[in-house]
């Protein structure tokens, strides 16, 4: 048995890929460890979504190259989409990497890894990706609640700020048969909560001849497969909400009434600058819609500050969208220029680093304070919740659980373990969670 230590940054996509890496290693005998001193292979599943993401890859990179200094046997590899973006860079800055595979390789690695401990330095990157049977392989998931699954990887959109169209290539759907079966055998493992991934799910199935494949019929279909448990997607493009979508969601009492819909910016004319096909009048109206049919649900968001040419007026725009849109949570990042994209040649129009960076720290301050709001919404009411996990705290066990609308709720109640589907009275609300007690 040989160890591997996989360090995993960025998005639920790269988690996930990362549970693949580790299954399919696991059939050539590696077996994964948490003691990152005395791996035989390290892999580090790499970010490019902002500068910040891409450096932590290489300070990583370097640790582990001091560990070879004194264990020249150990191999070091480097995947995800910093590998797939920039390998003469990789090459360049950490010579004594072994491995270096794109995010459309993933499926050669047992070739890949026998030519590494033959002693080769290998690098394979493509850029015409197929989509792979994902079923061959075993898939060592992290989480023993919820399973992730990818049914859509890539991206069509070309946001001018957005690196993912160059690192995870176009749409490609994987095929409602072979979703469905990993679902079923999730569940049949006891799994209690799926969550469907793509850069875009909305826009699962148009690259396929039949009409009625769409994530709408998706949930449909996964909403029938027999046993306790609940289905998530994520992340949705705000104008590509059906109203089939939010039909589907209506009818299939396992699927969660939570959206994960980045707005970016508040102000339309910068929404036209990222190349995003929508206005602020438009994302208004899909929020309102959505929160007219499911009172109850959370939808959250993702926000950028700082992006080239943003005014401070077109930034008050997007605070103002925040608290009037009432957005349970959102994401938010200083706008970081990527190579190749079309915002990073903007560089006339740069905002300055200090003003980037008191605008993201209004924006937060600003998600603080809608986020507290929206909480407190939930005081007094009953909300259906599954524990993911326990802690323990001044002696006692607290329970750590997601309510179907995704808020995080914590509370006390020894006869209930993971993986329970609890009712549970909200008591009190912070800013990033709620406690409660069981009904
Ligand atoms: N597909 C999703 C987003 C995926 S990337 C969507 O379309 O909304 C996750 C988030 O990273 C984005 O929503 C955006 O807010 C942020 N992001 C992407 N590129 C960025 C950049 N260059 N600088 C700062 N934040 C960025
Ligand atoms: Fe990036 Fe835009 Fe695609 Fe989202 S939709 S992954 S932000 S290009
Ligand atoms: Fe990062 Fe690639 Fe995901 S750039 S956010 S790991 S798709």
């Amino acid at each position: 048995m040989k160890k591997l230590y996989i360090e995993t940054l960025g998005c639920q996509m790269n988690k996930s890929d990362s549970e693949r890496i580790a299954g399919i290693l696991s059939h050539f005998g590696y077996i994964e460890t948490q003691n990152e001193k005395d791996a035989d292979l390290y892999i580090i599943n790499t970010c490019s979504i902002r500068q910040l993401s891409a450096d932590k890859a290489y300070s990583q990179l370097g640790v582990w190259g001091k560990i070879k200094r004194n264990r020249p046997d150990i191999k070091i590899a480097i995947c995800g989409c910093v590998a797939q973006q920039d390998k003469s860079l990789i090459k360049k800055r950490a010579p004594y990497v072994d491995l270096i595979f794109g995010t459309h390789n993933i499926y050669e690695l047992p070739e890949l890894i026998k030519r590494v401990n033959s002693g080769e330095k290998v690098c394979a990157i493509t850029n015409n990706p197929v989509v792979c049977d994902q079923n061959d392989f075993k898939i060592s998931r992290k989480n023993s609640v919820n399973a992730w699954i990818p049914i859509i990887e890539g991206c069509n959109n070309f946001c001018t700020y957005c690196i993912v169209p160059f690192t995870r290539g176009r749409e490609r759907s994987r095929k409602p048969d072979e979703i469905i079966r990993e679902a079923k055998n999730i569940i049949k493992e006891g799994f209690k909560e799926i969550t469907l991934l793509g850069q875009n799910v909305d826009s699962y199935g148009k690259d396929f001849q039949e009409e009625n494949i769409t994530l709408a019929n998706l949930l449909r279909e996964l909403n029938k497969i027999e046993g306790d448990f609940r289905i998530r997607f994520v992340t949705s493009y705000p104008s590509d909400i059906t109203d089939d979508l939010i039909k589907a969601v209506d009818e299939c009492d396992k699927v969660c009434k939570y959206f994960h819909i980045p707005m970016q910016s508040g102000n339309s004319r910068i929404l036209k600058e990222m190349n995003r096909r929508y206005t602020k009048e438009q994302y208004y109206e899909i929020v309102s819609k959505i929160r007219k049919r499911f009172p109850d649900c959370s939808i959250t968001s993702d926000f950028i500050a700082g992006f080239p040419s943003e005014t401070e007026e077109e930034f008050i725009d997007t605070l103002n969208a925040m608290e009037e849109l009432e957005l349970d949570y959102s994401n938010t990042a200083a706008y970081s220029p990527r190579e190749y994209t079309k915002a990073a040649k903007m560089t006339d129009k740069f905002i300055d680093e200090d003003t980037k960076y008191k605008r993201l720290e209004r924006l937060n301050e600003k998600n603080r304070e809608v986020c507290l709001k929206s909480n407190e919404k939930f005081t007094g009411k009953t909300l259906k919740v599954l524990v993911e996990d326990k802690t323990e705290k001044d002696g006692k066990i607290i329970l750590n659980s997601r309510a179907d609308n995704n808020k995080i709720v914590h509370f006390e109640d020894e006869t209930k373990n993971i993986g329970d589907f609890v009712n549970v009275k909200i008591t009190k609300a912070q800013t990033w969670c709620l406690y409660g007690e069981t009904v």
